[in-house]
């Protein structure tokens, strides 16, 4: 067996496959995400261990954990996790979504080595301007810090002992030199940090290291098992979706929405704003267009009529043209393709009729459109999308696919692995790791596709071109 972990936003998920890469048992702890300023979110690296220990505990009393013989990481990007000495934590996690370095990171990427050398806009949820914000508020603990990890690689440290980072994750600090898969001394210099400071660098279906005995008396594992590089859970829900060829991509409806499309070639184009990174696989690369509020978008406005998001879309029924509602995404700024800190969301176009159904409509759409910027973008960078998967907890949502395919005009395969995806690419990893070979994308795990609606398409068109338009239209109030 293989198990992979990752470590989401919103719930830490393992998921344990057998040889054939069926899914033997899952196990997903609920992890909260705490917002003490505008545009700060943050979480405690503590709180991944327990949740840890809690998916252990479960999936070892229902399955023997001895027999696991690979383990692969996933988990969200750009988090600063910094640690000082005897690796105390020093801050909470400052994760992807947070923008409190917004000055920051417009004065490094006003320095143009930074796209040069890290191949992207320096946005403010990356890592690097996270910890030169530490080092313009908090100089005191900036000098305390001795190393910087992201945060499934903090997870890995407790498995493991070892300070180790993999490419994928690595690409989204802003230290990494893309195209080398190296950390650039030069842009870690800039930073006030060293080489010194910054985990060692594997491949992600390389061996980071081995677990901890503590793992073999206490979850019954067996001694030694290697845990894999694994992934930035983007690239690893991509190896989980046999996202490896250029031309293959993904779209993905989780807290942030994602389009994700794989490279063989590494051709970044910063200033689109689509982000260029390294993939899980050697010599491979991606780029996406990232939308920061997708499913967090729906859930916030769930919240705000008392609702829930599973509830709130059941009952839309077949997909309609969309109405006059508009809604743009933009709760907490945003990436692609607008790369700004200080935009916020709005509802345009309501009237006194406007209800629940057709405001939640709207929230669906808004994050669609958001994701055909996203398409564009990648497109005005030179990268195609000629398959696409759907993934993510967003994709359960009949409607949400639907009004997906159609504003993107293209299928969408859809998989029994949607909301494990990460996890699923994770255990990959850690079967790569464990049996040498990096051949087990044999196994296609598409269930349906999920055609666009061709009557609605010019509709979707139509609607898009009024969201960009009220789009340039809040950016203008700025
Ligand atoms: C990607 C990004 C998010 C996080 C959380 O750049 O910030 O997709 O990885 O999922």
């Amino acid at each position: 067996m293989y198990l992979g972990l990752d470590l989401g936003t919103s719930s830490l998920k393992a998921l344990l496959i057998d040889e054939g890469q069926c899914s033997v048992a899952e196990a997903a702890i609920q992890l909260s995400v705490s917002r003490p300023h505008d545009g700060w979110s943050e979480q405690h690296p503590s709180n991944w261990i327990t949740a840890c220990e809690a998916v252990l505990d479960e999936l070892s009393a229902r399955v023997d954990l001895g027999t696991v013989k690979g383990i692969g990481l996933s988990g969200h990007m750009h988090g600063a996790t910094i640690l000082g000495a005897a690796d105390k934590v020093l801050w909470p996690c400052i994760l992807w979504n947070d923008t409190r370095a917004a000055a920051q990171a417009s004065a490094m990427d006003a320095e143009p080595d930074w796209r040069k050398i890290s191949g992207n806009i320096v946005f403010p949820g990356f890592t690097a301007p996270k910890v030169q914000w530490m080092r313009e508020e908090h100089p005191a603990l900036f000098d305390q810090i001795r190393s910087v990890l992201l945060p499934k690689d903090y997870v890995r440290l407790w498995l493991t002992g070892e300070k180790v980072a993999e490419m994928s994750d690595a690409a989204g600090t802003s230290w990494l030199d893309i195209r080398a898969r190296d950390w650039s001394d030069d842009l870690l210099g800039r930073a006030g940090l060293g080489r010194d400071m910054m985990p060692r660098l594997v491949e992600g279906a390389d061996e980071s290291g081995r677990l901890r005995t503590e793992f073999a008396t206490r979850w019954g594992f067996s001694t030694s098992v290697p845990v894999a590089g694994g992934g930035g859970d983007n690239a690893a829900s991509a190896v989980g979706m046999g996202v490896v060829r250029p031309g293959q991509a993904f779209v993905s409806l989780g807290t942030s929405g994602v389009l994700f499309a794989a490279c063989d070639g590494c051709s970044p184009d910063a200033a689109s704003a689509v982000h260029t990174f390294c993939h899980a696989l050697p010599q491979m690369w991606y780029q996406m267009g990232v939308t920061l509020s997708a499913t967090d978008s729906l859930n916030w406005w769930a919240g705000i009529v008392g609702s829930d998001a599973k509830a709130l879309t059941a009952s839309l029924g077949e997909l309609q043209a969309p109405g006059r509602v508009l809604f743009l995404p933009y709760l907490g700024g945003e990436r692609t393709p607008l790369n700004s800190a200080s935009v916020r969301a709005g509802f345009f176009g309501l009237d006194h009729t406007t209800g629940l159904e057709a405001a939640t409509r709207a929230v669906l759409e808004g994050v669609v459109f958001a994701l055909v910027d996203c398409r564009d973008a990648l497109a005005a960078a030179g990268t195609s999308v000629k398959t696409c998967v759907a993934l993510g907890g967003g994709s359960q949502s009949a409607y949400w696919l639907k009004a997906m395919a159609t504003a993107l005009d293209i299928p969408l395969q859809v998989t029994d692995r949607g909301e494990l995806g990460a996890a699923f690419g994770a255990a990959r990893l850690g079967m790569m790791v464990a049996t040498g070979t990096t051949d087990v994308f044999t196994r296609s795990p598409v269930l349906k596709t999920v055609e666009p609606d061709t009557r609605l398409t010019q509709a979707f068109k139509d609607t898009h071109a009024r969201y960009r338009a009220a789009t340039r239209s809040i950016m203008e109030l700025l």
